[in-house]
This record gives structure tokens, sequence and C-alpha cells, in this order.
């Protein structure tokens, strides 16, 4: 297998050179605060459907257009006068917002919706790239369909590095969960994802939300899909206390702090020491891929108090400890 191109992403000559592959209708995963993005010109169609076929991502599944700042979110999307508050206070960062979108927005991007998704992310190296290339980037998380989002260029690398023009490496995602997605259409506020800006901070400026994560039929966003985000290997949620031995098991542990009994299981993936949820967020993937290398026979997570970021890291484990 070919190998990855990957550069720098603190070296301003490969951000010209990502830039120009971007103009230029190819290919670049880049760093993002929440994971990395696999891109394309969002204005450019075919560089677009390039992005589906690398991931085996379906059509129907719609994109996030990237751009460098609010003014240019507005070339894309028809924003609401309650955007604006939302946009000062929140971007840049991990808050995707859903509105009305704009003729200059090929169809493929948005999935044929008449709405699109868009934030501005809060990370240096994916800023520069957008500005340089001058257009919106279309990027959905640069990891095959379903599967966990990479929080690391060797994770992109592994998975879709031949298939990409050029992987920008920018180290770790310091969020590492993805961005959090309010619908702004249709004069609502409804969370269709819960992600790295935790749920109180947006209640705290715009009221109550309506929560729209579980869609029932055609989901909205297939982060509303129930199986997403998974490992290959097998994952339960137990409690500490629920757990059966000896289940005569090869199991993975993944847990918020060290456990009584770390010599119980095949591997141990600790989250966060102190309990420290931004910690915890920005290590889950990584610890999730680790585990899933090892051919365990199953993965036991350990469940985390559901507020702040917890939510998001719940919602992530529930997600992938569907089997179909
Ligand atoms: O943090 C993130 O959001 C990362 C980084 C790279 O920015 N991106 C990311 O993209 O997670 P992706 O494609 O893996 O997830 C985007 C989600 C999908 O569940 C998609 O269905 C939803 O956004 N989405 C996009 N456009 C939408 C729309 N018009 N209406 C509803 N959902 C939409
Ligand atoms: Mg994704």
């Amino acid at each position: 297998m070919q190998a990855a191109n990957i550069a720098s992403a603190s070296d301003t000559k490969a951000i010209e050179r990502a830039a120009r592959i971007i103009r230029d209708g190819g290919l670049v995963a880049f760093p993002t605060e929440t994971v990395y993005g696999l891109g394309a010109d969002a204005e450019n169609p075919q560089a677009v459907a390039r992005i589906f076929e690398v991931k085996a991502r379906p059509r129907i599944d719609p994109l996030i257009i990237h751009v460098a700042d609010f003014e240019s979110a507005k070339k894309y999307g028809r924003f609401p006068a309650s955007a604006d508050y939302l946009a000062r206070r929140f971007w840049p960062g991990p808050l995707t917002l859903i509105v009305e979108k704009e003729p200059t927005v090929p169809s493929i991007v948005t999935a044929g919706l008449d709405t699109v998704a868009i934030r501005v992310p809060a990370h240096p190296a994916a800023l520069a790239l957008i500005r340089a290339a001058g257009c919106g980037i279309a990027a959905p998380s640069a990891n095959p369909f379903g599967y966990v989002s990479p929080t690391e260029a060797q994770h992109v690398a592994e998975q879709l590095g031949p298939s990409i023009d050029l992987i920008l490496d920018g180290g770790v995602c310091p969020i590492g969960l993805e961005s959090t997605i309010l619908s702004l259409a249709n004069s609502a506020y409804r969370i269709l994802r819960l992600g790295g800006t935790p749920l109180e901070e947006i209640v705290s400026v715009v009221g109550n939300v309506e929560m729209a994560v579980e869609a029932s039929g055609r989901p909205e966003a297939p982060g509303q899909l129930k199986r997403h985000y998974s490992t290959r290997t097998r994952l339960e949620i137990v409690e500490e206390s629920m757990e059966s031995w000896p289940s005569g098991e090869r199991v993975g542990l993944l847990s918020l702090t060290e456990p009584a009994n770390p010599r119980d299981y095949a591997a141990v993936e600790i989250l966060s020491p102190t309990s420290n949820m931004r910690e915890a967020a920005a290590n889950l993937f990584r610890a999730l891929r680790k585990l899933d290398s090892l051919s365990l026979d199953k993965i036991i997570a350990r469940p985390v108090h559901e507020e702040g970021l917890g939510r998001a890291i719940m919602d992530r484990l529930r997600r992938c400890s569907v089997r179909e």
C-alpha cells in the first residue's frame, strides 16, 4: 500500500501546499480543535464527491462547511438575527449551526437538504488553511463512515492515508469530541448532536432547547444514528458493581479513573486520573482506538456522570455499544 503523505501543520509552506490542493479539487485532512477533518473545496461538487467515496459515506449524510469567520459563513447560510450572539459567543469553537442554505452551496454538500451546517473551527492550522484556500472547506471527520473519529494525524494515516492528497499533522486534537450541532432552522433551537460545546453553555445563552439527538425514521444527522462512532470490538457500558466475574473472556476496560482491580483486565485505558472531564473527552477516541486494536473479546466502559462534556462522552459510548 502506498504511504500517506503527511506534513507538519505548523509549516507555513505545507499550509500553502494544502491550500493549493484544496483549490485544485483535492482532499486534505487537517486538524481542528475537535477531531481531524477530511476537507475539500465546499463549492466544488466533484471534490466533495471524493470525500464520500474515500469515507464510504452514504450520500444522504450532509457535510459541515468550515469557514474562517462569521462574515464568511454568511456566504453559505442565511443566519437569523438570533445567530449573531451565538456566533460571537461560541465561534471559533466546537459548535456547528444549521441554517437555511444559500444557493452557492452545491446540493451534494447538504445531501439535498435546504439547510446547511457551518462552523468556525478554533484551531490555528484549520483557520490558516481555510484563509489560504480562500473558500469554505466541506469536511466530515476523517474516518471511515461509522468508525471512531480521528484525534491524531496517525489515526487518519492508518485508515485513509493513501486516498488523501495530504494530511496536515497538528498533533493531538485538544477537545477530542466532535462539535455540538445546534439547528436554528424553522425558528427553533434544536440540538442534533451533543459534542464539544457543553449543552449547559448553550442553554445558558438561548434558554430552552429542544433535544433531537435521537431521531426516529430517517435521521436528520447521522450523529443521530443509533449505532455510530463504533469500535469493531463489542463494547458494553457496565457499572463496577454490576460486573460479573469471571467472564472467561479477554476484556479491556475503559474507565475514567484507576480501577480497584486492574489485573482482572487484559488492558486498561484511563481517561483522566483526576476525573477532569476535558481531559477525559480529549482521551476518549484515542483510548477506544487503542483498545480496539488489541483483538479483545470485548470492551467494558464505565459510565461517567452526565453533566457538561460527560453527556457527549456517554452519547458516544452508547452509540458505540449498539450492535446491529
Ligand atoms: O467537530 C466536528 O464537527 C468535525 C470537525 C471535522 O469539524 N466534523 C464532523 O463532521 O464531525 P461529520 O460529517 O462527521 O458530522 C457532521 C454531522 C453529521 O451527523 C451530519 O449528518 C450533520 O452533521 N449535518 C450536516 N449538515 C446537516 C444538516 N443540514 N442538517 C442536519 N444535520 C446535518
Ligand atoms: Mg463523523
